[in-house]
């Protein structure tokens, strides 16, 4: 299913209105969200979405978060709850996803949810999105928008270098402000933190009063797609490395001698945003990667996930 090289689109009334446009017509749009540029198709249209799998080379038991303009619209989708409500008042727009049962009569191709009895629902809060998904006015299927397994896309570049000729169309908004995808919690039982990611579990804890369930970390994948290896470099990662070894390349996080740094001054917030940018042009050096250690708190606990992927053996 080879394709030209995507229509590249501004984030103006015309290239949003393109971008729906071609969503319509059942093909493929990556465009920007605050967490990752997502891989977007009808989430009604079954060939449309299974052209996302074939794209990204993606497993065909690994679901699809559904992306929606507002609260509202995600109701139709879904049975929803007060816990639900309490979240997504307190973080929708924003780097959540919640998943919920799917509701008789819901539309959603089976091949969003690969089946499953539940649908993992988005509102995101980049302005590009937010327009896009309120002029197609429909469930937009997501992932992120990059080859299957390897490190995610945090702006228009990365999307084009992973998926050329497989998408018709990126929408450019420059570089995602979050940089690591959404927290997933499943809210079909006692809340579960399902993946750590942009918005802290500990945000999701005082806004709830309780402490989240953990999945296990060797349960059966409720979340198929928490693969152990992810968003992997070519070459090897080797983490909480002080130093690098000869021949490698060193990441770095607060102050110290480094190729390149997630934030000198230790922030969190700025390691994140860099993460994925970073890991991409270090992989272009073709060195093995190093890789400082990372507090293991708020943002850190998700940075630590999608470094312990990078590294994990590959399948
Ligand atoms: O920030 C994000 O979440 C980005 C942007 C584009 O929105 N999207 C993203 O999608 O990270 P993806 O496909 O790379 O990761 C989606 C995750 C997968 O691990 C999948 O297994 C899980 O969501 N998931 C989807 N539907 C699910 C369901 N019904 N139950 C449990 N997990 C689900
Ligand atoms: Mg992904």
């Amino acid at each position: 299913m080879t394709q030209p090289s995507p229509e590249i689109l501004a984030a103006s009334s015309t290239g949003i209105a393109r971008a729906a446009k071609l969503l319509t017509a059942g093909a493929l749009v990556a465009f920007p969200t605050e967490t990752v540029y997502g891989l977007g198709a009808d989430a009604r249209n079954g060939s449309a979405v299974a052209n996302i799998f074939a794209a990204k080379n993606r497993p065909s038991f690994n679901p699809l978060i559904a992306h929606v303009a507002d609260t509202q619209t995600a109701r139709r989708y879904v049975e929803w709850t007060d816990t639900a409500e309490r979240l997504a008042s307190a973080f929708w727009p924003g780097p959540l996803t919640l998943v919920l049962p799917l509701k008789p009569g819901h539309g959603i191709s089976d091949l969003v949810t690969t089946g499953l009895p539940t649908l993992a629902l988005r509102v995101p809060a980049h302005p590009a999105a937010h327009a896009l998904l309120q002029r197609f006015a429909g469930p937009v299927a997501a992932p992120s928008a990059n080859p299957s397994g390897r490190i995610s896309p945090t702006t228009a570049a990365h999307v084009i270098a992973g998926l050329d000729g497989r998408i018709a169309a990126v929408l450019d908004d420059g570089p995602c402000t979050v940089g690591l995808e959404s927290t997933i919690l499943g809210l079909d039982g006692p809340p579960t933190l399902l993946r750590p990611g942009g918005l802290p579990a500990e945000a999701i804890e005082a806004a709830l009063g309780t402490p989240l369930a953990q999945r296990a970390a060797n349960a059966a994948l409720s979340a198929p797609g928490q693969l152990e290896s992810h968003y992997a470099p070519g070459a090897p990662v080797r983490l909480n490395a002080t130093t690098a070894r000869s021949g490698e390349v060193l990441l770095g996080f607060g102050p110290m001698d480094c190729d390149l740094n997630l934030s000198e001054a230790g922030d969190l917030h700025d390691a994140a945003a860099n993460l994925f940018g970073h890991l991409h042009r270090l992989d272009a050096t073709g060195q093995p990667i190093a890789v400082a250690p990372i507090p293991d708190h708020g943002l850190g606990r998700a940075i630590n996930d999608r470094l312990r992927r990078a590294a994990a053996p590959r399948g």
